[in-house]
C-alpha cells in the first residue's frame, strides 16, 4: 500500500453533477461559461439538485420555497447573539448551521423527500444566518428576509438593511453561479465522507463549512484581501510580491489542484473586477490584482483561482473581508447538498486507508520506566 499525497490524481467516486475535463468546467455538462452569462444562481441550484435547468414555473416554485424556508429558527438567531464578538465569521456559521439541525424535526428523516426539502431549507437559510451574524457583531438588529427576491438581493438587503443596487445583485448573483459546484473539492468530499456514514444532511454541511474555511480552500478569498491590503499601493505590488517569491511564500489566490493551466472561473471574476472598478471610478485594487498577476505567472507560472479576482469584486460591492469566504458557503451550498443526495443514492460508507510509517514491534514499558 502506497499513499499518494493529498490524494492526487485518486479519483475517489463517481458524480454526474460537475466535470472539470482538460481544463473545462461544467455544472451538468453545461459549460461554466455559459451558465455565468445566461443563468441566475437559483436556476443554477436547480441544474445541481435536479439534474436540469427549471422552466418558469419550476423556477417559481423554488424562489417560493426559498423565500418561505429563509426566516431562520429565533433561537439561533438569538444564540448568535451569545457568540463573542470576534468571533471568526466561518466558525459562527459552521457553529449556527449545526444548530439548525436541533430546530428541523426532520433533520434525522432520510427520505429523499426530507432530503430535499433540507437541502433547499439549508440554501435559504445560510445567508440569512451570515447577513444576521454580521449586523449583531456590530449590534444591530438582524433584518427578516424578503419573499420573492433572489438570494444575491436578499443577502445584501439583510446585510445592509437596504435595497441593493441591481448591480451590485447581479455581479454577486454571477459570482455564486461560478462558486456553486466544483467536483470533488476538498469541502465537497469532507461533506460525502460525513454523509456516507449515513450521518444526517446537516453534520454533512457542518463538515463542509468547516473544511471551506481553510485557507488553501474557500480561506483564501479572503487570504488574498489581507495580501492587497498589506501591499496598500499600486507602486508597493512588485517589491512586495518580490519579496513574498524570494521568500518562497504562497501567494493566495495562485494554483490549483487540478487546472494547470488557469482556472475558469478567475477570468469571469477578473471582468467582474475591472467592470466595477471602472463603475465606481476605482480602479486600484483591480491594477494592483492585474500587476499581481504579471509577476506571478511570469515569474512562476501560476495562474489566479476563483478566489483571486473575487476579493476585489466584493470588496467593491462594499463587503467587509471575512464574509467573502461564507459567501462562497452561500454559494457550495447548492454544490454540497446536490453532492449529498447524489451520495445517499448510491451510498458506500468511505473508507480509505493509511500507508503505516510508524515503529513496528514496540512493546508497553512499565509507567514508572518511561
Ligand atoms: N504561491 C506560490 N507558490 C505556489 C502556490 C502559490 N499560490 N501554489 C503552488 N505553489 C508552488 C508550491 O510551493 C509548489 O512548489 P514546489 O514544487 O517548488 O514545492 C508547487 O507550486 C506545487 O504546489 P502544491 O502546494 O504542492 O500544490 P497543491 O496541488 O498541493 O495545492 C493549492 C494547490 C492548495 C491551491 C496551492 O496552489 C495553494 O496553496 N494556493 C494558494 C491558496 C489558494 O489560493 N487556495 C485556493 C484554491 S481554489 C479553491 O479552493 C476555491
Amino acid at each position: 500500500m502506497t499513499a499518494t499525497k493529498g490524494l492526487e490524481g485518486i479519483v475517489a467516486t463517481t458524480s454526474s453533477i460537475s466535470s472539470i475535463i482538460d481544463g473545462v468546467l461544467t455544472y451538468r455538462g453545461i459549460n461554466i461559461d455559459d451558465l455565468a452569462e445566461n443563468a441566475s444562481f437559483e436556476e443554477v441550484a436547480y441544474l445541481l439538485w435536479y439534474g436540469k435547468l427549471p422552466n418558469q414555473s419550476e423556477l417559481n416554485e423554488l424562489l417560493q420555497q426559498l423565500g418561505e424556508y429563509a426566516a431562520v429558527p429565533a433561537s439561533v438567531i438569538d444564540s448568535l447573539k451569545l457568540y463573542p464578538k470576534n468571533t471568526n465569521s466561518m466558525a459562527a456559521l459552521r457553529t449556527a448551521v449545526s444548530s439548525l439541525a436541533l430546530f428541523d424535526e426532520q433533520a434525522n428523516d432520510m427520505s429523499q423527500e426530507a432530503n430535499i426539502k433540507k437541502a433547499i431549507k439549508i440554501q435559504a437559510q445560510i445567508p440569512t444566518l451570515i447577513a444576521a451574524f454580521a449586523r449583531i457583531r456590530e449590534g444591530k438588529e438582524p433584518v427578516a428576509p424578503k419573499a420573492g427576491v433572489s438570494i444575491a438581493y436578499n443577502f445584501l438587503y439583510m446585510l445592509n438593511d437596504q435595497e441593493p443596487d441591481q448591480v451590485a445583485v447581479k455581479a454577486l448573483d454571477q459570482a455564486l453561479v461560478l462558486h456553486a459546484d466544483h467536483e470533488l473539492n476538498a469541502s465537497t468530499f469532507a461533506a460525502r465522507v460525513t454523509v456516507a456514514t449515513l450521518s444526517d444532511i446537516y453534520s454533512g454541511i457542518t463538515s463542509a463549512i468547516g473544511a471551506l474555511k481553510g485557507p488553501l480552500h474557500g480561506g483564501a478569498n479572503e487570504a488574498v484581501m489581507v495580501m492587497l491590503e498589506e501591499i496598500g499601493s499600486f507602486a508597493n505590488v512588485e517589491p512586495y510580491i518580490n519579496q513574498k517569491l524570494a521568500n518562497k511564500d504562497k501567494i493566495m489566490g495562485f494554483g490549483h489542484r487540478v487546472y494547470k493551466n488557469g482556472d475558469p472561473r478567475a477570468k469571469h471574476l477578473q471582468k467582474m473586477s475591472r467592470e466595477l472598478g471602472k463603475l465606481t471610478g476605482n480602479m486600484e485594487l483591480y491594477e494592483m490584482s492585474v500587476k499581481i498577476e504579471e509577476i506571478v505567472t511570469g515569474q512562476k507560472g501560476l495562474k489566479p483561482n476563483v478566489d483571486f479576482y473575487s476579493a476585489s469584486v466584493y470588496t467593491t460591492l462594499g463587503i467587509p473581508r471575512d464574509l467573502f469566504t461564507p459567501i462562497f458557503a452561500i454559494s457550495r451550498a447548492s454544490g454540497w447538498t446536490a453532492h449529498i443526495l447524489e451520495q445517499y443514492e448510491n451510498n458506500r460508507l468511505i473508507r480509505p486507508r493509511a500507508e503505516y510509517t510508524g515503529p513496528v514491534d514496540q512493546k508497553v514499558t512499565p509507567i514508572a520506566q518511561r
